[in-house]
């Protein structure tokens, strides 16, 4: 049983569909708590599955190498198998990444390399192409350039906002989330080799 800790900084809708999944007695993973830089509105979805929440706001730090300690702490204090940054708005500092990595994977609303950074979908707006994606990523020190696991091209459709392409990435973000997890668990996939 794969043990998760999940990172999210908005409304979870990613860990909602991570927390539905695990319902399943056959899905080889569990969310163990979930953790964000703020007080989330995504800690409902934990509440609700009664899974334990932490936050750890960067504005309470000196400065974001000790909010990267603290947050470290928090995670390791859980010794989940998987860390899943799932719409965290934050960088993590190296040390962050480098104590967990490659045991870090995030999800991101593009098909990256294009359009890393905290505006993927407004980005791949804004250039006017035909397609943008999602994307499953190992986590690694820059941004959104960490080795891919997964990705599907997601259609940019005529009068789309940022809004409606979002609402429309996140379900292939989901799907492909869960399934990472499900070949993590199931050591189809192994992120030292990526
Ligand atoms: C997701 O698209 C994630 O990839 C991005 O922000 C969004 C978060 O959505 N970083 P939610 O909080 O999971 O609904």
């Amino acid at each position: 049983m794969l043990s998760l800790v999940v990172l999210i900084s908005g409304g979870g809708s990613n860990l909602r569909a991570l927390l539905d999944a695990s319902q399943d007695a056959e899905f080889p993973a569990r969310v163990v708590a979930v953790g964000a830089d703020r007080d989330a509105d995504g800690f409902a979805h934990a509440e609700e599955y009664g899974i334990p929440t932490f936050s750890v706001a960067l504005s309470s730090f000196a400065d974001r190498d000790a909010w990267g300690e603290e947050l470290l702490a928090q995670v390791r204090s859980w010794n989940a198998d998987l860390i899943v940054l799932s719409g965290f708005m934050k960088l993590l500092p190296p040390d962050f990444v480098d104590a967990l990595a490659p045991n870090v994977i995030n999800t991101h609303p593009a098909y990256l390399p294009e359009f890393p950074g905290a505006h993927g979908v407004r980005d791949a707006l804004a250039a006017g192409v035909a397609q943008t994606g999602a994307s499953v990523i190992v986590v690694d020190n820059g941004v959104d350039s960490g080795p891919i696991i997964s990705q599907e091209r997601v259609a940019i459709e005529p009068g789309d906002t940022e809004s409606s392409l979002h609402e429309r990435i996140k379900p292939v973000e989901r799907r492909l989330l869960i399934q990472a997890i499900l070949d993590i668990a199931n050591s189809r996939i192994d992120l030292k080799d990526l």
